[in-house]
């Protein structure tokens, strides 16, 4: 059986005064022993560099200057969501209900502590304090930090090219608190500030979260496709499962969920024995469902995607056309990973014209993997640099260099400048995000201008906990 006083009646506690870390000494060889599996949990879990990596170098190439980065990042490993958590603190009462030892891979619920220990942490960054053990390896709070050091290996000198750089967050807590860790691990050599831009519906087009601008979004619209993917290997969890361990009646929904406690736990305390209950079969399984739900929910299979994320791309390239006229030269700014897919479907970076299909998994040619993009920490940088008297754009997503498939004639696979601007305005053409996501019914905010006026409206929207 499970001792764990502090889950009386179920409820997570919202505690008085610190939780300290309980893991025994002897459980820290296996922190950080889990990389493997991380692609496969639909960006829940810790930040992982794209794992198809062309091999084109990250800095300007030789003779080449950087004149702009854009960077769009995700906030960094958190806890569940509300939501999230309620469904992971049911399953796990379940599981601690049960009379008898466990047996199989379930053993180590025999002697375990539930990760979540604090009502407060949900929605929130994992940060060394608020994590399970010392020594955790996958803070939202860490990564946010070397992230910024690796910003400086490549960026410092646009840093230091403005007076004052501004970095832009959606005004979810967990957004704000990624953006300031960063501002903390760039050091004291910059002078940057932090502007909080709200991301409730009423801020309309002038938000980095263009999704909760958009009523018309109907996240079900294709669960007709969706719904259709096989749950037999959900099945075939829970019917181990319960065989293992007689008079246990885990169901397919209970198997679906073990996955975002896997997930989770890792960024909460660097390892998790949940994760070692599935078979690698299992775990594509479920990494190909969230890419195929999310193609159809957030991605390139629902058409209206393209104009939600029009929101961005269109100022994204605005912020390039005019780069040498700016006062920064560095454009920084955290929101949520749908938002950031969003803006890749408009771009059309991972999007090839193949719909997914529910009823098998087109191996060699899935160009879109969501959990390859957005997970935790994600981050799309645009560079923009010249060599000679020519300019090019180009991308990275996830530390990884990916041209543009129609467009990479430049050095480093980049695109010219012109040729670039000619494809942003065909990706653009007849998109539009204001009308396609019936904003004006929840505000009459009808541009983008956070980028271009922060100085004079100063950013500071109320931090919200979603
Ligand atoms: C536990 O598992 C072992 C090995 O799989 C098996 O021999 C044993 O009978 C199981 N115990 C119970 C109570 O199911
Ligand atoms: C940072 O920039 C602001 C705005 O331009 C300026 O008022 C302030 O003096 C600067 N601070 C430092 C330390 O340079
Ligand atoms: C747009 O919003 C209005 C007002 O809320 C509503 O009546 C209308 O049905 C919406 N249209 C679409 C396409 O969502
Ligand atoms: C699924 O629903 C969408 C949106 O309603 C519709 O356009 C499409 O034809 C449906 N597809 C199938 C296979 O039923
Ligand atoms: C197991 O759960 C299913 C669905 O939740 C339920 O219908 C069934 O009665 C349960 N069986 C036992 C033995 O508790
Ligand atoms: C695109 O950006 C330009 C430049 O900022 C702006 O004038 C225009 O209104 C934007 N278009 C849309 C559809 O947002
Ligand atoms: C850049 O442009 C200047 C002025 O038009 C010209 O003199 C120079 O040769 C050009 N440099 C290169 C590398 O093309
Ligand atoms: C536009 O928004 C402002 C601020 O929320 C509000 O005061 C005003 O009434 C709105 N105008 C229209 C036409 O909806
Ligand atoms: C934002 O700043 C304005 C002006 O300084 C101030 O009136 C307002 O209360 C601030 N809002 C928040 C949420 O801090």
């Amino acid at each position: 059986m499970v001792g764990a006083a502090i889950f009386l009646l179920g409820a997570i506690p919202a505690c008085l005064g610190a939780v300290l870390p309980k893991n025994k000494p002897d459980d820290m060889h296996l922190v950080g022993t889990q990389k493997d599996i991380i692609p496969y949990l639909a960006g829940a879990g810790p930040y992982f560099s794209y794992p198809v990596n062309y091999g084109i170098p990250i800095e300007a190439p030789d003779q080449c200057e950087f004149r702009q980065v854009q960077l769009i990042g995700r906030h960094g490993e958190r806890y569940p969501t509300t939501n999230s958590g309620k469904k992971l603190l049911k399953l796990y009462n379940t599981l601690r209900k049960y009379p008898n030892k466990f047996n199989g891979s379930l053993e180590f619920m025999n002697d375990y502590e539930f990760f979540i220990r604090d009502q407060n942490d949900l929605q929130m960054e994992t940060t060394l304090s608020n994590s399970v053990n010392f020594v955790n390896p996958y803070t939202g709070q860490a990564d946010a930090t070397a992230h910024a050091r690796k910003f400086l290996v490549y960026y410092n000198e646009l840093l230091n090219a403005a007076e004052q750089t501004a970095v832009f967050a959606a005004s979810s807590e967990r957004v704000h608190d990624t953006a300031q860790y960063f501002i903390e691990g760039l050091g004291d050599n910059y002078n940057m500030t932090l502007q909080t831009v709200s991301e409730e519906p009423s801020a309309g087009a002038n938000t980095i979260s263009a999704g909760n601008s958009c009523p018309a979004w109907d996240e079900d619209l294709y669960s007709n496709i969706t719904d259709a993917y096989t749950t037999k290997y959900l099945e075939d969890i829970a019917y181990r499962l319960n065989g293992e361990n007689p008079g246990l009646n885990l169901s397919s929904s209970d198997a679906y969920n073990m996955f975002a406690w896997c997930a989770y736990e890792l960024n909460a305390r660097g390892y998790s024995e949940i994760c070692d209950v599935f078979k690698k079969e299992e775990l594509i399984h479920y990494s190909y469902y969230n890419d195929l739900t999310s193609f159809y929910q957030d991605g390139p299979g629902y058409p209206m995607i393209k104009a939600a994320g029009s929101n961005l791309f269109n100022a994204s390239v605005a912020l390039l056309q005019q780069s040498e006229s700016l006062p920064q030269r560095a454009y920084i700014a955290f929101t949520h990973d749908t938002d950031i897919l969003n803006y890749l479907v408009t771009i059309g970076l991972f999007d090839d014209g193949k719909m997914l299909s529910a009823n098998s998994t087109p191996f060699r040619e899935q160009a879109f993997h969501r959990s390859w993009q957005v997970p935790q920490g994600a981050r799309v940088y645009t560079q923009k640099y010249t060599c000679g008297n020519d300019s090019y754009v180009r991308y990275v997503v996830n530390d990884a260099v990916i041209p543009i498939e129609t467009c990479s004639s430049g050095p480093g696979f980049s695109c010219p400048e012109k040729e670039f601007y000619a494809y942003a305005t065909e990706r653009l053409q007849g998109q539009n995000f204001f009308q396609a996501c019936n904003t004006s019914s929840v505000s009459n905010v009808t541009d983008l201008t956070f980028f271009w006026d922060w100085e004079e409206k100063h950013y500071n929207a109320t931090l919200l906990k979603q």
